[in-house]
């Protein structure tokens, strides 16, 4: 696919609607809104495969609304969504389709890339991995010393980390507890030392997990896995036992010594940060089984559905992705902030900052064309309620405007006395407060002295959106992720950009190459850099 003419964003008749209605709404305080339209709170929620969002603590009117859905319509969603999920090669800078919907696909589904239907394929890759991690999970796989398998180490970095880590992380209370899972992600030499510092070599497992198999930083730590367990166990057979790769490049992965009998595969269609749910999701699967993961698959798979058969206005993907371009182009909001109320997704924001800043933070249109607008919120966050005790003092009363996603569970999967009572009260304290705030009035009539009243006046007018779902389980973080992945999506269509590529990581790349040369040469280099890098790399030479 090449890119097609739009009609630039800012010439589109919605843009100007809503450009128009902002002006409006700018006016208006949320206290106005709920006054005069009692059932909004019930009205402006949507309910989607189990997810409940309210997003009526939003600085939107219906006729906002409807400009977004308009918006939406005039950038092309719906077409752009099935070139998507029919396999049209949308990843026009790297001449790719893009197609992680198809990894949740049924068996009996038709997906069809450069006339192949990938859809079988899909399902021979996830039935080897469920073989493979039943023999973890049982113990029947063995070390080269004939112990069992107890500690799972993923190195990988990107998409090959933070999807591996997140979902680890958010569905332990499903797995496998005389498991221990660690993640290697940094070069940094501490990432690897700490991670085995307690491990036995005969007893761990190095899943490599690169969709290159180049990428420097996991190159190195999967060498120097490789060095620690031979350190140990002596014999270049022990690799067999205790080193599997998931990549798309059998090629790297046989000269690395990995037997390619022992690899997990995945296609270029899969985006590293789309990949949580490929072989790159080995790790998740020995963690939790290959029953949770396929119940994980199917709660993607009923989001990718709901995605791309809802109307506009019941989509909650792209309801979400717009309401971030609102913000994003109109109220000069420059972050969103990602809140859950759940201490299981503490690593969900570090996930989603890949997801959504790596796929749009772009300047130029699939034209080439530099954008005369906003592209790529940055998004953030912690989990709740820690981030109420350091960073929210700002959302609440600095000037900046910060739309926040809150999520929250009904159900707690560790019950606790009063906690998850105490945990829900204030996820929706924090989402009243953050609209209402609290009038000079009211702080005076609590008595506060003239002076101080301006200080604990809370503006409020702050908007956010309040995700509540019945309880965590695979299936329903399969859901939360393709929400975010189709809403971030639905912002790169209005945008007009290639989410899928990612080009500006490549400089730094060259760069370090090029000053690692530098740094390890033994004779004095001759240095081409600017002063300031000159310098730097002299300070370091002269002091290692
Ligand atoms: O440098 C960015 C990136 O290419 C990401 O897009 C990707 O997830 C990560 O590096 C890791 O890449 P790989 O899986 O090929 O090692």
């Amino acid at each position: 696919m090449t890119a097609t003419k739009t009609v630039p964003l800012t010439d589109r008749a919605a843009w100007k609607g809503l450009a128009a209605n902002a002006e409006q709404i700018r006016g208006k305080h949320m206290r106005e809104l709920f006054q005069s339209d009692p059932g909004r709170g019930e009205r402006l929620t949507l309910e989607a495969e189990g997810l409940f969002l309210d997003y009526s603590k939003n600085r939107v009117t219906d006729e906002t609304l409807k400009l977004l859905i308009a918006l939406a319509e005039e950038s092309g969603l719906k077409a752009r969504t099935e070139a998507m999920f029919t396999g049209e090669k949308i990843n026009i800078t790297e001449n790719r389709a893009v197609l992680h919907t198809a990894l949740r696909a049924p068996k009996d589904a038709t997906i069809v890339v450069d006339g192949e239907n990938v859809v079988p394929a899909v399902h021979e890759v996830l039935d080897k991995m469920a073989g493979f991690a039943d023999k973890i999970r049982s113990g029947e796989w063995k070390g080269h010393t004939g112990k069992r398998i107890k500690n799972v180490v993923n190195i990988g970095i990107g998409g090959s980390d933070l999807g591996p880590v997140m979902a680890y992380e958010a569905l332990k209370h499903y797995s496998q507890r005389d498991l221990t899972f660690r993640f290697v992600s940094n070069v940094d030499g501490t990432d690897f030392a700490e991670a085995v510092v307690d491990l036995d070599p005969e007893e761990t497992l190095f899943l490599v997990a690169s969709k290159t198999f180049t990428t420097q930083e996991t190159m190195t730590n999967a060498h120097t896995a490789r060095d620690w367990s031979l350190a140990k166990l002596g014999d270049e057979k022990a690799v067999a036992k205790h080193f599997v790769a998931i990549s798309t490049n059998a090629k790297e992965v046989a000269k690395f010594g990995i037997d390619t009998a022992n690899m997990f595969g995945f296609w270029d269609w899969v985006g590293g940060r789309y990949s949580m749910d490929s072989a790159i999701g080995l790790s998740t699967m020995i963690a939790i089984g290959p029953k949770n993961f396929g119940e994980m698959l199917a709660g993607f798979h009923a989001m990718d559905v709901h995605f791309r058969t809802a109307p506009i206005e019941k989509n909650m993907p792209a309801l979400l992705g717009l309401l971030t371009v609102w913000y994003t182009e109109f109220f000069d909001a420059q972050t969103q902030a990602v809140l859950p109320y759940e201490q299981y997704l503490k690593r969900f924001p570090a996930y989603l900052q890949q997801l959504t800043m790596e796929s749009n933070g772009k300047h130029v249109t699939l034209d080439g064309a530099t954008v005369n607008y906003q592209t790529g919120a940055i998004y953030w966050g912690e989990p709740g309620t820690n981030g109420q005790h350091s960073f929210y003092q700002l959302i609440h009363q600095g000037t900046r405007l910060i739309p926040c996603d809150f999520i929250a569970f009904i159900k707690s999967l560790n019950p606790l006395g009063r906690h998850h009572d105490m945990l829900l009260a204030n996820v929706f304290a924090q989402a009243e407060a953050l609209a209402f705030g609290k009038t000079a009035e009211q702080v005076k009539a609590e008595g506060t002295p003239d002076w101080l009243v301006p200080h604990r006046v809370f503006e409020g007018n702050r908007p956010s959106n309040v995700i509540l779902v019945d309880e965590l389980t695979p299936a329903v973080l399969g859901k939360l992720v393709a929400l975010y992945e189709h809403a971030v999506f639905t912002q790169g269509v209005v945008w007009d950009i290639d989410s899928f590529d990612q080009w500006g990581v490549e400089l730094g790349k060259v760069l370090a190459t090029k000053i690692l040369g530098e740094l390890e040469s033994k004779d004095e280099p001759k240095l081409a850099h600017d002063s300031s890098t000159t310098n730097l790399i002299n300070r370091y030479r002269s002091g290692k």
